[in-house]
């Protein structure tokens, strides 16, 4: 039986597991009988099954826009974008924002993507920038709790999950993610569109100029009358932009 240590010094020890080594005990002893005779013969076994070949997965791209294509109504395309698995900002995020308000609204708004509170809530535009957004378009007339169509909106975004610590969407993601936009879209099929800020209105409308430049303008994404705006939060930053902003609504208000 082996003498117990703690009567030992340090050196004592290690003078005793250098002298074990030195005998040729380099390994652990374990807690369960190791046949190592059985364990040389597997070794020596050729393997019988071949081993299993890799298939790749098909392109994330294409896998989107079936995905998307499949889907039939607004319902059906929620629930594939609930179950795609592509994009890794869904592994963050604690809910899919899908839409809120009306989707017979004939203006269909398309923010960025969900922050902390719209990921809590699985809404979109439901903190600080998305009181802001109500309080904007009720001075228009139009709500997303209106049950009249003419009045009523309908919001989404681009990004259905909330990018970690609110960074901004990379362009891969927004790419990977707007086969589901585009259908989105067709299926709401609102009469204009209204994007909120640079992401939303740079990948609608695939150009690298920024919503400066393109505010102020009508432009079209497949036919449809498109007005790109500030993002409220650049409101919320920079109040003198609501100028602007407040004649973008009066031109949405003119062309309904
Ligand atoms: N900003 C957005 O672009 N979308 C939201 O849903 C909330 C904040």
């Amino acid at each position: 039986m082996a003498e117990p240590l703690d009567h030992m010094t340090h050196e004592e020890a290690l003078a005793a597991l250098t002298w074990q080594l030195e005998l040729g005990a380099d390994e652990a002893i374990l807690e369960a009988p190791l046949d190592r005779y059985a364990e040389a013969a597997a070794a020596r076994k050729p393997a019988t099954k071949p081993a299993p070949v890799a298939i790749a997965p098909p392109p994330v791209e294409a896998g989107t826009e079936a995905l998307a294509a499949a889907a039939a109504d607004l319902d059906q395309l929620r629930a594939a974008i609930d179950v795609f698995e592509g994009c890794a900002l869904k592994k963050g995020a604690r809910n899919l924002v899908f839409a809120d308000g009306h989707p017979g609204a004939r203006v269909m708004i398309v923010g960025e993507a969900p922050g902390r509170d719209e990921d809590s809530q699985g809404r979109p535009f439901v903190g600080r920038s998305g009181q802001l957004l109500d309080r904007m378009f009720q001075a228009i007339g139009l709500s997303r709790t209106a049950e009249d169509p003419a009045q009523a909106l309908y919001i989404t975004n681009a990004l259905p999950w909330r990018p970690p610590q609110n960074r901004d969407p990379s362009s891969d993601e927004l790419a990977m993610m707007m086969p589901f936009l585009k259908r989105h879209i067709a299926l709401a099929a609102p009469q204009v569109l209204v994007t909120m800020g640079n992401a939303a209105t740079k990948s609608l409308l695939q150009t690298s100029t920024g919503i400066t430049r393109l505010r102020g303008q009508w432009h079209a994404f497949d036919a449809v009358p498109l007005l790109p705006m500030f993002h409220p939060a650049a409101l919320l930053r920079d109040p003198l932009k609501k100028r602007q902003a407040w004649a973008d609504l009066l031109a949405l208000k003119a062309r309904l």
